[in-house]
C-alpha cells in the first residue's frame, strides 16, 4: 500500500496574528469564564487577526516560511491548493490570491473546502496530482480567519476558535517526511450540526438573513462531540489496517485540536498514552483548516519528532468530514 515514490514534505511554515486573547479578556465581551472555557476545552488563549487582515494574509506568512524552510524556488512551485473555510471572498479561489501575492507562476490554483480535515484531504489530493506526473512540487496551506465568521454573541462558539494558517511544500523529489498513507471520509446526512447556513445558493445574503444571524457559525456542541471522537478513532484504525501496522508502531498521534477532552477520549478509544498525543489547543484553540499544520510545525521546532518516527495526522469537521494520515518522519 505504500507508493512506490511516497510524497515528502519538503518544508513546512505557520503563522499565527500577534493578538492573542486569552479567556479573562474574553469573559469581558461575552458571559462566559475562564474556569468553563480551561475545564470543558484545555483552551486558554487564542489568537485573532486584525480587521484588515483576511485568510490569504496569514496563508502568506506561513507560506513564505514553508517555501524559505523546503529550499525550493518559488517557480518550481507548480500546484497551489488552500484548505479554507473563511476564504477572503466567495471567489476567486483563496489559492488564486495567494499565488499572486507569492510572486509564483501561472500554475494551478484551486481551494478545497472540508473544514477542519482540509489540510489532511488537500494533502491526499497533492499526493494524488503529484502521483500522476503532471504536477511536481505543491504548495498545501490549511489557513482560517476563523473570527471572521464567528458570532461574538454566542459564548457556546466563540470561545472555540482562533486565527492561523500552516503550510507545506510536499513533492516526490528531494528530503524529508514521507506520507505513507492517507483515509480521508465524510458523512454529509446533517449539514447542520456545524455550518453556516447563510450567504450560499440556498439562502443569499438579504437584511432578514443578516438580523436572524445567520451568516455565522453555528454548533451542535454535544453531537459533534461524539461524532468526532467516533470518526478519528475510525479512520486511525482503518488507516492502520491498510499498512497492516498497530498503534504499537505510532510514535506520535497529531490531532486536530479542537477539545483537550476530545483528545483524551480518542486516546483513551485507542489505548494510547495521552503522551503519544501532541497538543497546543491551549494557546491557539480550534484554528480549524490550519490546526494540524500548525500543529506539526510547532512539534517539529520544539523537535518533538525523530527522524524515522511514525506519525498519524488525524482530523474531522464539518460536513462531516474526516481523514488520517500516516507519516514517517
Ligand atoms: O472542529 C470541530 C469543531 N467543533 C468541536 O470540536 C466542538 C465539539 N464539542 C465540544 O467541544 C463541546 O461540546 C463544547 C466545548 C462545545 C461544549 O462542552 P459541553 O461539555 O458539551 O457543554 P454543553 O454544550 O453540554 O453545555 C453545558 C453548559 C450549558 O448550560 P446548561 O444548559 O447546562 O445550563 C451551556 O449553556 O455550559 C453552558 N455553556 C457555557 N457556559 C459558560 C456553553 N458554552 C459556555 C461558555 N461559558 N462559553
Amino acid at each position: 500500500m505504500i507508493p512506490l515514490i511516497p510524497t515528502r514534505i519538503l518544508g513546512m511554515g505557520s503563522f499565527v496574528p500577534p493578538n492573542c486573547v486569552d479567556n479573562t479578556e474574553l469573559s469581558k465581551r461575552v458571559d462566559t469564564s475562564d474556569e468553563w472555557i480551561r475545564t470543558r476545552t484545555g483552551i486558554l488563549e487564542r489568537c485573532i487577526a486584525e480587521d484588515d487582515q483576511a485568510t490569504s494574509d496569514l496563508a502568506f506568512e506561513a507560506s513564505v516560511s514553508a517555501i524559505r524552510d523546503a529550499d525550493v524556488r518559488p517557480e518550481e512551485i507548480d500546484l497551489v491548493i488552500v484548505a479554507t473555510i473563511t476564504p477572503d471572498m466567495a471567489f476567486p479561489a483563496t489559492a488564486c490570491l495567494l499565488q499572486h501575492k507569492l510572486g509564483l507562476g501561472k500554475v494551478a490554483c484551486f481551494d478545497l473546502e472540508a473544514a477542519c480535515s482540509g489540510f489532511l484531504y488537500a494533502l491526499d489530493v497533492a499526493d494524488g496530482m503529484l502521483a500522476s506526473g503532471r504536477y511536481s512540487c505543491a504548495l498545501v496551506v490549511g489557513a482560517e480567519k476563523m473570527s471572521s465568521i464567528l458570532d461574538w454573541e454566542d459564548r457556546t462558539t466563540c470561545v472555540l476558535f482562533g486565527d492561523a494558517a500552516g503550510a507545506a511544500v510536499v513533492s516526490k523529489k528531494g528530503k524529508g517526511p514521507e506520507l505513507l498513507g492517507f483515509q480521508c471520509g465524510a458523512d454529509g446526512s446533517d449539514p447542520s450540526l456545524l455550518h453556516k447556513p447563510g450567504g450560499g445558493s440556498r439562502m443569499p445574503a438579504t437584511s432578514e438573513t443578516i438580523l436572524k444571524r445567520e451568516h455565522f457559525l453555528k454548533m451542535n456542541g454535544r453531537e459533534i462531540f461524539k461524532s468526532a471522537v467516533r470518526v478519528m478513532e475510525r479512520a486511525v484504525r482503518e488507516l492502520l489496517d491498510k499498512h497492516s501496522m498497530n498503534m504499537k508502531e505510532v510514535d506520535h498521534v497529531i490531532p486536530h485540536q479542537a477539545n483537550a477532552r476530545i483528545v483524551e477520549s480518542l486516546a483513551q478509544r485507542l489505548e494510547v498514552p495521552i503522551e503519544k498525543f501532541f497538543c497546543n489547543l491551549d494557546k491557539y484553540g480550534n484554528t480549524s483548516a490550519a490546526s494540524v499544520p500548525l500543529a506539526i510545525d510547532q512539534g517539529r521546532k520544539e523537535k518533538k519528532f525523530t527522524t524515522g518516527e511514525v506519525g498519524i495526522l488525524v482530523a474531522f469537521g464539518a460536513g462531516l468530514t474526516w481523514s488520517a494520515t500516516l507519516v514517517r518522519f
